[in-house]
């Protein structure tokens, strides 16, 4: 899917979902855009809502889908976590050694593979530390990613989609981020490996376009999605007080996700490549 992205000069939008409804909105958005798209799974998400019970819905659900969809396990620093969902049908893991001594990020990002390519699953791997917090995943500050440990990275790991500290992190933006944009630029151009760019959420459009046109082809959308199932909610529930009926506070805040999915899929050009 990141290959064909990069051909086609767009990027997939990868969404943290957190559950049946907003795995589904995101799903109906990319059908009705006619997008290719990536769930994505963060372990607090897999550990809340249990590896197994999570894989019975989603998996079917990515599968029945009318557009290319894959299912994948976002951060995970735990071994076991990672071979349990390439186990359960996770279509590919980012294996997060990124806070190891870089050699050894690279040998933990190894063993990782070679696991999950006995179960045709895809690695993504991380060089550099993204700042922010990702579910329960949080560091204070960016550690940007050097060209040449990122380069030699990908060559001796040999995973199929790599995401450099480029400056961009995860949550709210509190200022304007300093993207290191060449270095985006560079690793795009240098290396097949598709790049992979963290912390979507608070970008501003012409900086999403910068980073599609310079090479990166999967752009990962969290934050907003989290704001958007809850706001929804809120909404909901404070213009009806007095009635109850679960089913249209569902469909109220199924509308809203998709009506944040849509922007960004037509923004990243992945509208209508399905
Ligand atoms: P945001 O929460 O900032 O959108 O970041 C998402 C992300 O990068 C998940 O890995």
């Amino acid at each position: 899917m990141l290959v064909r992205a990069k051909k086609g000069e767009y990027a997939v939008a990868a969404f943290n979902i957190l559950n049946h409804l907003t795995l589904s909105a995101v799903l109906k958005a990319a059908e009705q855009e006619r997008s290719p798209v990536i769930i994505q799974t963060s372990v607090a998400t897999v550990k809340a809502l249990d590896p197994a019970a999570l894989a019975a819905f989603a998996r079917p659900m990515a599968d029945a889908a009318s557009v290319p969809v894959v299912l994948h396990l976002d951060h995970c620093q735990d071994v076991a976590m990672c071979g349990l969902c390439c186990d359960l049908g996770w279509d590919s893991v980012m294996f997060d050694s990124s806070h190891l001594p870089f050699e050894e990020n690279i040998k933990a990002t190894q063993e990782v593979r070679s696991y999950a390519q006995t179960k045709g699953v895809d690695v993504e791997g991380e060089v550099g530390i993204i700042a922010g917090t990702e579910d329960d995943i949080s560091h204070e500050e960016t550690s940007l990613a050097g060209y040449d440990d990122t380069m030699r990275y990908i060559k001796e790991t040999e995973v199929e989609a790599i995401a450099p500290a480029v400056g961009t992190a995860h949550g709210l933006y509190s200022g304007v981020p300093e993207i290191q944009f060449d270095l985006v630029g560079r690793l795009a151009a240098d290396s097949e490996c598709p790049v992979v760019v963290h912390g979507g959420t608070g970008l501003e459009d012409a900086v999403f376009r910068k980073l599609i046109e310079l090479g990166a082809t999967k752009i990962n959308i969290s934050t907003a999605l989290k704001l958007a199932y809850v706001n929804a909610m809120r909404e909901y529930i404070e213009e009806n007080t007095g009635t109850v009926n679960p089913l249209k506070l569902d469909g109220f805040v199924t509308e809203k996700v998709i009506a944040m999915v849509v922007p960004f899929l037509k923004l990243f050009g992945s509208s209508g490549q399905a």
